[in-house]
């Protein structure tokens, strides 16, 4: 059974997303760049799992027409492998149900191994390559899909 819960985020949680974030990512998003997506209610889709209080993992998802994008996922160092990322996946793709959302699709770095594991599971198939996405390491992303339903089934 999970211990943790998972909440709509909110901008008071932005110093703790800004600790995942850096501790995560080789190029981390900034305090203001985070805000800007949380605050962002029209488009996006910020949630947390919160675990005695403390956040242990952070999903951002954004909606293009009848497309989820999967803009971050994070889960604090130290509690990966649990299963916490999963579930913010779980949540978010049930909540794509309520909405008219037919497919996802996400950028993953072509070194960064557990989150393809992660997404394959839920379907994901990679289609191409982003030459040169990030901009440090200049590293290629790959580019992935998953067709969530029909394109012709009701909301
Ligand atoms: C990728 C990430 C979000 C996964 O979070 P998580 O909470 O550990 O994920 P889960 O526990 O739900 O595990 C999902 C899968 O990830 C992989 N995984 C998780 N922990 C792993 C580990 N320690 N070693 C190898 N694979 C691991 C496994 O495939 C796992 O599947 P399983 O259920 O068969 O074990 C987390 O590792 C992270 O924050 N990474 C840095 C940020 C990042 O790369 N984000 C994705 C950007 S596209």
């Amino acid at each position: 059974m999970s211990e943790w819960s998972i909440r709509r985020c909110e901008r008071r949680d932005v110093s703790e997303l800004l600790a995942i974030e850096v501790a995560q990512f080789p190029e981390p998003w900034t305090k203001g760049m985070l805000l800007d997506e949380i605050s962002n209610t029209e488009t996006r889709r910020y949630t947390v799992a919160v675990e005695r209080g403390r956040i242990v993992g952070y999903l951002g998802v954004m909606f293009v027409l009848d497309e989820l994008h999967v803009n971050t996922i994070g889960t604090l160092p130290g509690e990966e492998g649990r299963g916490i990322a999963s579930s913010l996946l779980d949540e978010a793709l049930e909540d794509a149900k309520t909405r008219a959302i037919t497919r996802a699709t996400l950028e993953v770095a072509t070194s960064n191994e557990r989150a393809q594991q992660l997404y394959y599971r839920y379907g994901f198939k990679p289609v191409g390559v982003r030459k040169n996405y990030y901009e440090r390491s200049h590293e290629d992303a790959l580019v992935l899909w998953a067709q969530l339903r029909d394109e012709n089934e009701g909301a």
